[in-house]
């Protein structure tokens, strides 16, 4: 088949492609769901020292498991890995054989369930996400938008019947392969392409107008405040509950405030009244639907005044637990501040 032919001459290289232990093939398999391969990579090896198997993973606190998944985002994956690998601990730590069973479990999408199916099990299931949609419509010419249901189902039909009864790990990651480097979204390099002979939309001369799909809406942009509480030696952190980072530590963070006076007034209603306040610093992390814009406040405090869930922190307590990227800016800005150094309002963005 030219596609095999293709990946046993071009596959790409990863250190999670070595293995086809399920543990292992699921943990990839969760960090690649919204993370560049070559990001993955290093979580992915860091992450093995740590939970070298799923009982391990099991016993870990989340707290830990969160701190190992620092910096790649979409942290309810971390979240429902460690929920998932309770689960299958608790069976005796065996994982399921089918993509239908696989998904059952916390955190395992039709996509996700279908790679893990495939790749350490050999079930012929597509893994069916945005990369293989877009082969597939250009493949077989499907002019329409590829968000419709009954589109969908069509693509995985189409999908389904590319799987052959033996190797279908290999189709299934040749086919990913194929989009990340050469089926591209806006740039396919069709001559470099082992399907082009069977292309439709090759055929036919604009493979780059497909896929359909509606226009994304823009994320919304949120002003947000960053208080950086400060008591002696110590910074005031709090754990989010809030479905957005969850489980991760922020530090005071007030929305939608207008002004250093509209920040004031709500420290105040929180029972904190600064003795010192200023900005010193400005930040935005975009995530998926929202954006912050961050504006970042020193505030001392005098001593009792604090909200009421949260602790105080040193430098090195920081460290020590998970803070999303998004914090970065006020990470750095709170650790000059408790070594003291004076920083004027600088502009940082990631
Ligand atoms: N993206 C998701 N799963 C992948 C895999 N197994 N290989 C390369 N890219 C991927």
């Amino acid at each position: 088949m030219d596609l095999l032919g293709w990946y046993d001459q071009n596959r790409r290289v990863f250190a999670f492609r070595g293995t086809r232990d399920p543990y292992r093939v699921w943990v990839s398999e969760i960090m690649l769901q919204q993370t560049r391969t070559e990001t993955a990579e290093g979580y992915y090896i860091r992450f093995l020292e740590l939970f070298p198997d799923v009982s391990a993973l099991a016993r870990a606190p989340e707290e830990q498991v969160l701190k190992a998944w620092e910096g790649l985002g979409y942290y309810s994956r971390a979240r429902n890995l460690h929920k998932a690998a309770k689960i299958v601990a608790e069976r005796g730590g065996v994982f399921p054989h089918t993509a239908a069973e696989l998904a059952a479990l916390p955190g395992i999408g039709p996509y996700t369930a279908a790679a893990i199916a495939s790749i350490a099990f050999d079930e012929p299931v597509p893994a069916m996400d945005g990369n293989l949609s877009r082969v597939l419509s250009r493949l077989h010419l499907v002019d329409e938008d590829i968000t419709v249901p009954s589109v969908r189902r069509r693509l995985y039909e189409l999908g389904r019947a590319l799987m052959p009864e033996r190797r279908a790990s290999d189709v299934n990651q040749a086919l990913m392969d194929l989009g990340a480097t050469i089926c591209l979204p806006g740039t396919p390099d069709c001559p470099a392409c082992p399907l082009r002979r069977h292309c439709r939309a090759f055929a036919e001369g604009e493979p780059e107008a497909l896929p359909l799909m509606p226009q994304k809406k823009p994320p919304k942009e949120v002003p947000l405040a960053v208080v950086l509480l400060r008591r002696g030696g110590s910074i005031f952190v709090t754990r989010r509950n809030e479905a957005l980072l969850k489980g991760l530590y922020v530090y005071l963070l007030i929305e939608n405030a207008q002004s250093p006076e509209d920040v004031l007034k709500r420290l105040k209603a929180l029972g904190v009244r600064p003795a010192a306040f200023k900005e010193i610093g400005q930040a935005r992390h975009v995530f998926t639907h929202r954006v912050w814009q961050m504006r970042i406040y020193l505030a001392d405090v005098p001593d009792g005044e604090a909200p009421a869930e949260g602790l105080w922190v040193s430098a090195e307590g920081m460290d020590a637990l998970p803070f999303p990227t998004a914090m970065r800016a006020a990470k750095a800005l709170a650790k000059e501040q408790l070594q003291g150094q004076r920083i004027g309002a600088q502009k940082r963005s990631e």
